[in-house]
């Protein structure tokens, strides 16, 4: 038994008695009883019932179905009849007004009970039903995607604000048009129209994912790039009933993305052109040291030798002060070559890649004592200064490596052209890394190898795992654009 409020309408004073008196015994409270139209309107107002009683036939003007129509549109309050009459006239009339329940009189006291809490259950599953709906609208209007359903022909019942503002139609004018009509897509790259995902899922019952390239055509000409995606909506038993497609503008998202992507070229051009100035910056000072220094250090060399065959002037302890000088000029005239050498490699320009390799390799042997075993199938003459000095680099620095990092026993060295590509591999059997876990700002002798070779359209690729040793592996196309400018 519940204690339920309910707003009795009865113009019979003994009529409407006996009813107070079964709801009573059925567990309702009777707020009030109303014997007209107007009066059940007012008391429906002001009490707020849980649940109208209402007679049709009532004094004054206006009757059971009208009032009950009011009540319903205003205040939202489910109303049973209570009624002598049930002539189809009245019947249908009564229908219109959505009643939750209909009980003639005389009426069993089961009957209004099982009724009036029919009556209820309905009301309160409508309710939540409407809540729900609210909900899904309030929700669809409010998300920043643009949605439209449509049902199983295609034809749209649905479309929320950023549909509207997307497509530049408005829900009223769009519904039950076909989507074809609405949302008219082009391949941005080929400019042909393309057939909407919504049609692809009705016809061939596929689930598809973003259209490539779609770019959206609004009512008034407007194009936008736009991202799609779409689902089937289904009943309760599973069949497809209609579609919603949600799509969005990306005009913001792709206009980051190629910024994103210019930013990265011109990075990489600037990187390619801050090598290439570091390159010739190396030669001509190795160029000085070498041309300049070298010179003026010979001769002052030469100068002692001929100080030393003044003997009328020269004491005998300014013998061992000369010699002395000698062995300081040709330390510093020996550094000045090593300089040179390392800034760049006179043997390189003159002999080639392959001399200037085995040559490099020989110290670093000599200097370090790794064992290094060389691999050399090279064709010398189509190679490109660009493409030698690339190669000479990325050895200069994969060895530095190895010495700074790999604590190596032994390097395999393998340098091999055909008449298209040149390569460089260097193989260590040191202590390896991690590369995916290396710090962005660890060092810049990957990345130097790396813009070295793919400036001039090659490959770099690197392999290294812990105690297995680390690969590095370069190779370059021998003819590309790059390297005639
Ligand atoms: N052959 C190798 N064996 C083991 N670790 C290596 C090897 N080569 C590179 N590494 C690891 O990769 C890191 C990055 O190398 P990279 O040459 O880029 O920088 P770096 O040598 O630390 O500094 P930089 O070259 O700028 O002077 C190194 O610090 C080292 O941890
Ligand atoms: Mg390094």
């Amino acid at each position: 038994m519940s204690d339920l409020r309910v707003l009795v309408v009865e113009d019979e004073g003994i009529i409407a008695k006996d009813i107070q008196s079964t709801l009573n015994r059925s567990g309702y409270s009777v707020i009030a009883v109303a014997s007209s139209g107007q009066e059940a309107i007012e008391k429906a107002m002001e009490m707020y019932p849980d649940l109208v009683l209402m007679d049709i036939v009532l004094e004054g003007d206006m009757d059971g179905v009208a009032a009950a129509e009011k009540i319903r549109d205003r205040f939202d309050i489910p109303v049973v009849y209570l009624t002598a009459y049930s002539d189809d006239t009245t019947l249908q009339r009564a229908k219109i007004t959505e009643p939750y329940g209909y009980i003639l009189k005389p009426f069993q006291e089961r009957e209004l009970y099982t009724t009036i809490e029919m009556a209820l259950y309905k009301h309160k599953i409508e309710r939540k039903l409407k809540e729900n709906e609210r909900w899904v609208a309030t929700l669809l209007k409010s998300i920043g995607d643009a949605v439209i359903a449509t049902d199983t022909s295609k034809l749209i019942t649905f479309m929320n604000p950023v549909a509207e503002a997307l497509t530049g139609w408005k829900h009223e004018e769009a519904v039950g048009k076909p989507i074809k009509d609405v949302f008219k897509i082009i391949n941005e790259k080929t400019g042909k129209e393309v057939e909407e995902s919504a049609t692809r899922l009705l016809q061939d019952r596929v689930v598809t994912g973003i259209t490539n390239h779609a770019v959206l055509i609004a009512e008034d000409g407007t194009k936008r790039p736009i991202d799609d995606s779409c689902a089937p909506i289904r009943d309760d038993k599973g069949r497809i009933i209609g579609v919603v497609l949600i799509f969005r503008d990306i005009t913001e998202t792709k206009r980051m993305q190629d910024s994103i992507l210019k930013s990265e070229k011109q990075l990489r051009n600037l990187s390619s052109s801050i090598l290439s100035a570091q390159e010739q910056e190396r030669k001509r000072i190795s160029r000085e040291l070498h041309d300049d220094l070298g010179q003026i250090l010979t001769a002052v060399l030469l100068d002692i030798s001929r100080a030393e065959k003044q003997e009328t002037i020269l004491s005998s302890s300014s013998y061992g002060f000369l010699e002395h000088i000698r062995v300081g000029i040709k330390e510093a005239l020996q550094r000045v070559r090593s300089l040179s050498a390392i800034l760049r490699p006179g043997i390189l320009d003159q002999l080639g890649l392959k001399a200037a390799v085995i040559s490099f390799l020989e110290e670093i042997q000599e200097q370090t004592g790794l064992k290094i075993i060389e691999e050399m199938q090279v064709d010398q003459s189509n190679i490109p200064e660009s493409v030698s000095i690339a190669i000479y680099r990325i050895l200069q620095e994969a060895t530095t490596n190895i010495v700074k990092h790999a604590e190596a026993k032994q390097v395999i060295v393998k340098l091999q052209s055909d008449s298209k590509t040149i390569s460089i591999s260097i193989k260590d059997d040191g202590k390896g890394f991690k590369l995916e876990s290396l710090p962005i700002d660890k060092g810049l002798g990957l990345l130097g190898m790396k813009e070295r070779a793919e400036w001039l359209g090659g490959v770099f690729k690197i392999e290294s795992a812990h105690s297995r040793g680390t690969s590095i592996c370069a190779e370059f196309p021998l003819f590309s654009k790059k390297l005639a400018t």
